[in-house]
This record gives C-alpha cells, sequence and structure tokens, in this order.
C-alpha cells in the first residue's frame, strides 16, 4: 500500500477548514494506504503556546483525530515529540536546505511582517522540520489543505538535492489536496483563509464548538454587498457567497454545480440557513464521540503510545540510511 503522512499543529481548536481540508482524507484514505496521522506538537512550539495549553490542546486534537474516524486499527496516530526521529532527521536537512529556499516561504513572509510576532529561528526552519516528517516514513502522498502546498514543494526539493547527491535514500512526496474544502475561507473576511490562531473568534468554526454559536456565527458571515443578492460561485466577485456554497459543497457531498440551482431565487438568508444545518449535522456526531474519548485517559494512553512506537519503528530505518549516507559512524 502507498504510505500517508500527515498531521495538525495543537495550536488551538481545529477548524472545520482543518477538516474538511484535510482530517477527513485522512480518513478515506485509511484503507487504501499505511496511514500515519501525527499531532505536531513540535510544530506548535514556534509560537510559545504556554505549555499547559499545548498539553491541552494536544490531547484535545488527538480525541478529535478518533471522534472523526481516524482509526488506531487501521492507522498509526502519534505525538510528533514522542518520536524523537522527527527531531534528528530535521537537524541533518537543515543542512541540506538553503537559508534562500526558507526566505521564500509565503508563510514565514506573512508572519515575519507583523512586527508582534517573535522571529525565533524555529519559524524560519519549521518547513523543514516538516518535510523531516514526511521524508522519515517514505509517504508518497501528503493530504493537506491548499496553504500547505508551498511547503510540500520545498519537502519534494531537499529530498531529490539529498538523493542527487547521496543515493536514492528519500521517496519523493506529492501533495494531495481536495477538490472542494482545501481552503475555507474566514466567515467574516472570506478572502483570508479560515485558522484556529485567527484572533476574532467570528472568523471560524472549531469543530468543537456550541452548534447554536456555530449557527449564529454562519447565519452573521459577510456575504457580497453587490447589487443584486445573486447566489453563484464566483471566488473574485463573491467571496463570501462562494466560500459558503463552499462549505455547503463539503459538509453535504454535494457539488457545488448541483448546489447553486436550487437558490435561483433564494436570498442569502437562505443559503446561510441550508449551511449551517449541514455543518451542525456534520459536527454533531463528532462532538459527541469527542467526549468519550476526551474522558477515557486509559484509552488515550494507549493510542499514544502503541502509535509512536510502531512510527519509530518506521521512522528509525529510514533515519539509519540518512545517518550512513551523511558518513555518521553507527554505535557499534
Ligand atoms: P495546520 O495545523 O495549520 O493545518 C492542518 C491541516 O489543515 C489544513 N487547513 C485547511 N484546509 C482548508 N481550509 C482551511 N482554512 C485550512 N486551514 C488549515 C492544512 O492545509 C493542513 O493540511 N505545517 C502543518 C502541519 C504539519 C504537517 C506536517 C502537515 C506538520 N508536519 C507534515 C503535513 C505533513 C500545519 O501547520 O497545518
Amino acid at each position: 500500500k502507498p504510505i500517508v503522512l500527515s498531521g495538525c499543529q495543537p495550536s488551538g481548536e481545529l477548524t472545520i477548514g482543518n477538516y474538511l481540508g484535510a482530517v477527513q482524507q485522512w480518513v478515506n484514505m485509511q484503507d487504501s494506504h499505511q496511514c500515519f496521522y501525527m499531532l505536531a506538537d513540535q510544530h506548535a512550539i514556534t509560537v510559545r503556546p504556554k505549555p499547559e495549553d499545548l498539553r491541552k490542546a494536544t490531547l484535545d486534537g488527538l480525541a478529535l483525530y478518533l471522534a472523526c474516524g481516524v482509526d488506531p486499527e487501521k492507522s498509526t496516530i502519534f505525538i510528533q515529540s514522542q518520536v524523537p526521529e522527527h527531531a534528528q532527521l530535521s537537524w541533518v536537512l537543515n543542512c541540506y536546505t538553503q537559508m534562500g529556499e526558507l526566505n521564500r516561504m509565503t508563510q514565514y513572509k506573512d508572519k515575519s511582517q507583523k512586527a508582534e510576532v517573535n522571529m525565533n529561528s524555529g519559524l524560519f526552519t519549521y518547513p523543514v522540520l516538516m518535510a523531516a516528517d514526511i521524508l522519515l516514513y517514505g509517504a508518497s502522498q501528503v493530504p493537506v489543505g491548499d496553504d500547505q502546498k508551498q511547503h510540500l514543494e520545498l519537502a519534494r526539493d531537499i529530498a531529490t538535492r539529498f538523493n542527487n547527491l547521496h543515493g536514492d535514500t528519500f521517496v519523493v512526496p506529492e501533495p494531495y489536496i481536495p477538490e472542494f474544502g482545501a481552503r475555507v475561507m474566514s466567515l467574516q473576511e472570506p478572502t483570508k483563509k479560515m485558522s484556529k490562531s485567527d484572533t476574532n473568534p467570528g472568523n471560524f468554526i472549531g469543530l468543537l464548538e456550541d452548534t447554536k454559536k456555530i449557527t449564529k456565527k454562519i447565519k452573521r458571515a459577510v456575504t457580497d454587498s453587490d447589487e443584486q443578492a445573486n447566489i453563484y460561485f464566483d471566488i473574485a466577485e463573491k467571496p463570501g457567497v462562494s466560500n459558503l456554497l463552499s462549505l455547503l459543497s463539503s459538509a453535504s457531498g454535494k457539488s457545488v454545480a448541483e448546489l447553486v440551482p436550487a437558490y435561483e431565487d433564494k436570498m442569502y438568508g437562505h443559503l446561510k440557513g441550508d449551511v449551517a444545518e449541514a455543518v451542525v449535522a456534520l459536527l454533531t456526531p463528532i462532538q459527541e464521540r469527542y467526549h468519550a474519548y476526551r474522558n477515557d485517559e486509559a484509552f488515550l494512553n494507549k493510542v499514544m503510545r502503541e502509535g509512536a512506537e510502531k512510527a519509530s519503528a518506521h521512522a528509525a530505518k529510514v533515519l539509519a540510511a540518512v545517518y550512513q549516507a551523511v558518513g555518521f559512524i553507527a554505535k557499534p
């Protein structure tokens, strides 16, 4: 089976963007692929969260993966910091990555333009750690949302460079980006992507949020103030309405083309009502399962322990090949 790796940062509550852009795909790939899904807690410390917040977000994220249908019987689920090979490979790959390549990463550029951000070198080399995550498992496919495409390209470039210098060591990974849901936008600023770290909670839908609150947020979502309040899909002209249509499409499983004709004589309010209903129907069972998993500490511990063991056994082989390739002497 082809190998898959992906992860989310436990840097706040996962949003419906994380679900539709990534986790939903992870679940669908579990039978056809050998899957590794992690909580990227080492990535999350680039913004130096409070330790207790990070611990909580990591456990919440783990229970949410399970509630969304990521199945530890089928997939390896683990916490990044519990598998030391990630940090180990990351160092090696730092020496195979050019400063210029990291300087061109748009996420880094966006962050560094905000003066209030603490610009530590972890933020700069973050894409190298991400490359290590992927290359350690020989993953050929990486299911992610659209915003991770550039980081994936860098991982491909690093893998190719290393292979050219030292012989075939890494599998060169491909992004796996869904047709719909790859870029869920903010509810209040629909030209910006929905993000769990947004300071305005009106912008995102948390997977664990109270469903009445979610309905309110969707009803308050910004629509487009052109003269005719027509409902059609056009990201440039109608970013707000298009985002609602995309949300409805991915939450209901119907294509946008199938949905649009039903709104010919309808108003924005109708569309919002339908979006809210579809999102609540999607999230209610996930929330129910979440609470059961979150309170079962023994089960969460078992998933973490077994996941880290399986991940580490797999990753250690690739790391050993890399150490050999660069000239490190194996412990006698
Ligand atoms: P993160 O935590 O920002 O997001 C997790 C996943 O969710 C997707 N996503 C979205 N998809 C659609 N619409 C949105 N508004 C939206 N927001 C987020 C992301 O594309 C991602 O797939 N660096 C990664 C985590 C990571 C990783 C990895 C991913 C670390 N190592 C290795 C893949 C492979 C990140 O910060 O994702």
